[in-house]
């Protein structure tokens, strides 16, 4: 929770990341992999600040990275010592050079490219592949990696049937991955998991030395938590097996706050608009899932709600209709905590909006600007320079 000095104190619209919760989350993470007895990695797609990547950095033993860029942020804030493992559905043929130097594991998606990339990249890296365990817990199709017709990994009766078919062709192999959830509290559902795959590929798992659980889960409920740590220690002794969890919502979501003013309020239908200085764009999952943001200082059926909107031309930029203890007035803070999984690593500036001021919120509860976005940056990823405006 954000005290009223720091919620005042910066300048809107604004995200602030609370280092402290950062490190709750952290620890918590960490005494579950010690339970499990397996490696952390942290997922850098959910939110790639410095303040993150050197925090995660000084109690994880890795990170994730999805692209090239990831991997290149991964290394210069992590260091050579750090284990960077590489996943995405797709090499880019220009790339798996300078990926797999900076890797320490490079995930395939597909039979395909292990077949065209591995018996060289083995030279360089350890290759896993991506598979698809099959189990679908996500409500949402669009967020379920083992949705039918999922394009994210091999589906596992498909590999064991080709491992079958032709073992030395998976020399090079030295690890399996899956990521089969999103945002769950139920850990339970990993355990679940665990055993499916295992049911199907069996035996195939002597012959690798790694496996990466993916992320998926927060953890926090302790929900199904020593059912999962239970079937990660079985795994790997039966298998002897080196395992990875690789979270990236656990560790960032509830450290992260956007803060917004509200700039206007008028008549709305049947109750007032709130028009804030945020956007559903600083923040696309809310749009994208539909998902209406908690708020602070919300009260439960409250006589007055208000229609809270946001400040771009999209019809549909708005965050909810909600009631509030105080009465909202041109000014007003609005805080939206639980933010910080996937906002500003998806936020854009459609309309020319600005992006967040980013601010970190330190140990001592000192409030730091880290960033703030200038014309120039917007105008540059538009192909212009500014000095070469007139
Ligand atoms: C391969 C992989 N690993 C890890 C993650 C992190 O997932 P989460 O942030 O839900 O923990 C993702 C998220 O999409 C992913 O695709």
């Amino acid at each position: 929770m954000l005290d009223e000095k720091v919620i005042h104190a910066c300048q809107t619209p604004a995200f602030i990341l609370d280092r402290r919760d950062l490190v709750t989350n952290i620890r918590s993470i960490q005494s579950f992999a010690v339970d499990g007895a397996c490696r952390t990695l942290f997922a850098l797609k959910a939110l790639t600040l410095h303040e993150t990547l050197a925090t995660t950095a000084t109690y994880f033993d890795g990170f994730s990275a999805s692209s090239l860029f990831e991997a290149r942020l991964a290394r210069e804030i992590g260091g050579e010592q750090m284990f960077l493992s590489y996943i995405s559905p797709v090499l880019n043929a220009d790339e798996i050079h300078e990926i797999a130097a900076l890797s320490d594991s490079v995930t395939l998606n597909s039979l395909s490219q292990f077949s065209r990339f591995a018996p060289d990249l083995a030279q360089k890296c350890q290759i896993g592949l991506r598979i698809n365990p099959g189990c679908s817990f996500a409500a949402d199709e669009r967020c379920d990696p083992c949705r039918v017709d999922s394009h994210l990994g091999i589906p596992s009766r498909k590999l064991r049937s080709v491992m079958g078919q032709n073992p030395d062709q998976f020399n090079p192999l030295s690890g399996l991955h899956f990521h089969s959830n999103h945002r769950s509290h139920d850990a339970g559902q990993l355990a679940m998991t665990i055993r499916q795959m295992e049911k199907v590929l069996g035996n195939d798992l002597h012959q690798i030395q790694w496996l990466n659980v993916g992320g998926g889960y927060f953890f926090d409920e302790h929900h199904g938590n020593q059912a999962a740590a239970c079937e990660l220690q079985r795994i790997r002794t039966q298998y002897e097996l080196e395992t990875f969890i690789e979270p990236g919502a656990a560790v960032v979501s509830s450290s992260g706050y956007f803060v917004s003013t509200v700039q206007d309020l008028t008549d709305g239908y049947d109750c007032p608009i709130a028009t804030l200085d945020l956007t559903v764009n600083h923040w696309p999952e809310l749009f994208e899932y539909r998902i209406k943001p908690l708020i602070n200082g919300t009260i439960k059926n409250g006589p007055d709600e208000y229609l809270l909107a946001g400040c771009s031309c999209v019809p549909g930029d708005v965050f909810g209709r909600h009631a509030f203890a105080k009465n909202l007035g041109i000014g007003s803070r609005i805080v939206f905590p639980n933010a910080g999984a996937y906002s500003i690593s998806k936020s854009h500036t459609f309309n020319g909006i600005n992006l967040p001021n980013i601010y970190v919120l330190g140990d001592s509860g000192e409030l730091k600007l880290v960033k703030h976005f200038g014309y120039e940056e917007f105008a540059a990823r538009c192909g212009i320079e500014t000095r070469m405006i007139v």
